[in-house]
């Protein structure tokens, strides 16, 4: 089964970006990590980043078009974008999963952070493990598939 893994805005920053919040691991580490944890799941894994919201709507929509679940992170889109939630409520309408992840936790820091405009079109939300929330919100994709 295909997951898709997308990344928003500054993800690809990771290791350099506010190491004391997001770690000193690096995007191509979790890039590393994510694809061992498909393998250990029998996920077939695929993680992507951008810094565009066009970009990461299109892939949503590639997701429904082609049947794919998804685990996301969306950085600061979580709290803002509209079309964002609206891509994503196309993927969990329509019989897919959508795991929204934070490395973080947003409930924890600065007030603008503690909404999500996605947790309410998400199949669920893993925030504040670092590099685990991924690993935890493909559990929970493998464990679905299984149920
Ligand atoms: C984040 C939390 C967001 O508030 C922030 O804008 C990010 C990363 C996280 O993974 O903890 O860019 O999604």
């Amino acid at each position: 089964t295909r997951v898709l893994v997308l990344n928003g805005p500054n993800l690809g920053r990771l290791g350099v970006r506010e190491p004391e919040v997001y770690g000193a691991a690096s995007y191509d580490d979790l890039v590393s990590a994510a694809g061992a944890w498909g393998t250990e799941l029998h996920l077939d894994v695929e993680v992507r980043q951008t810094d565009d919201e066009s970009e990461i709507v299109h892939w949503l929509h590639e997701a429904v078009d082609s049947r794919v679940h998804v685990v996301i992170n969306p950085a600061a889109f979580t709290h803002y974008s509209y079309a964002l939630r609206d891509a994503a409520a196309q993927v969990t309408t329509s019989g897919l999963l959508l795991v929204e992840v934070h490395l973080s936790n947003p409930a924890a820091r600065e007030a603008f952070r503690s909404h999500s405009v996605v947790g309410p079109v998400a199949t669920g939300t893993v925030a504040g493990f670092g590099f685990d929330s991924y690993r935890l919100a493909l559990q929970a994709v493998a464990q679905r598939l299984t149920a």
